[in-house]
């Protein structure tokens, strides 16, 4: 990191291993142009759409990534619990009550202290604990030493999303979106500083419904059958944001999109 200024990359759901190879391909140059300090994906789709393995998070670390959050697919795979138990900065949704694993972890960039946390949404999902009150609590006291927190909001509904924005704008430096697998084109500055995109979008196959392949969704959708879904690989991209955060001011300086 030089001076002031953190910069941090992240990356929307990872969508089987099509989205996995993206990054292999892709991540180190993203990294290097950006001059990238932390960088943070979505991994609850990376094991063939359906959750994540402990080889994936090995391939997922080895090609750079620091911080990997989920969403209500983390626990398709079995050994989800252990999984999240095992490792630190593979994370679920805070406001998931009693489950094994974390919500959020801590990490030195440097010398900052930056606290990172995954939520879940409540408008058309699960009625979990609020999200709004999870934060609250989380930035209160666990994370209460870091300069530097970082929201995913994994969450259906943009409403909801933008809510928690401005609710906690100027309190943590950057709420991103996960969960719809398509980007939004509303990144903003807040106010207070907090930076914001609804949704970081996916990484994997975009000719695609949400990240699979056309034929098993349509199938289901016409006939109410239940098929199995592959991930698609047509016109792979990644998709996610580059942030700037002045690490002296708590404050996003910038976000800009990258897909491709
Ligand atoms: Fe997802
Ligand atoms: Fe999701």
């Amino acid at each position: 990191m030089k001076s002031n200024i953190m910069n941090i990359l992240l990356l929307g759901d990872i969508i089987g291993s099509p989205g996995i190879e993206q990054l292999f391909v892709k991540l180190p140059q993203i990294k290097k142009q950006n001059n990238i300090d932390l960088t943070i994906v979505n991994g609850e789709n990376a094991d063939q759409g359906f959750g994540i393995t402990d080889e994936i998070i090995h391939q997922l670390k080895s090609y750079g990534v620091d911080v990997i959050t989920s969403g209500n697919h983390i626990w398709s795979n079995r050994d989800a619990d252990q999984l999240l138990d095992k490792y630190d900065y593979l994370l679920r949704p805070a406001n998931y009550p009693d489950s094994a694993g974390k919500g959020y972890c801590e990490i030195l960039v440097g010398e900052v202290q930056i606290g990172i946390v995954n939520l879940l949404g409540r408008y058309f999902m699960i009625p979990l604990d609020c999200p709004f009150q999870t934060l609250e609590k989380l930035i209160k006291s666990k994370l209460k030493k870091c300069q530097l927190v970082i929201v995913d909001f994994h969450a259906e509904s943009p409403q909801e999303k933008k809510a928690l924005a401005f609710a906690f704008d100027g309190q943590v430096q950057l709420i991103v979106g996960t969960h719809t697998h398509v980007q939004s084109a509303d990144e903003v500055i807040l106010p207070g500083g907090t930076g914001y995109i609804s949704d970081l979008g996916m990484c994997g196959g975009i000719d695609s419904i949400i990240g699979m392949q056309k034929d098993g969704i349509l199938t289901k959708m016409k006939n109410q059958i239940n098929v199995p879904f592959s991930p698609a690989r047509d016109n792979g991209k990644v998709q996610g944001v580059v942030v700037q955060l002045d690490v002296e001011k708590k404050q996003t300086l910038s976000i800009a999109r990258i897909n491709g």
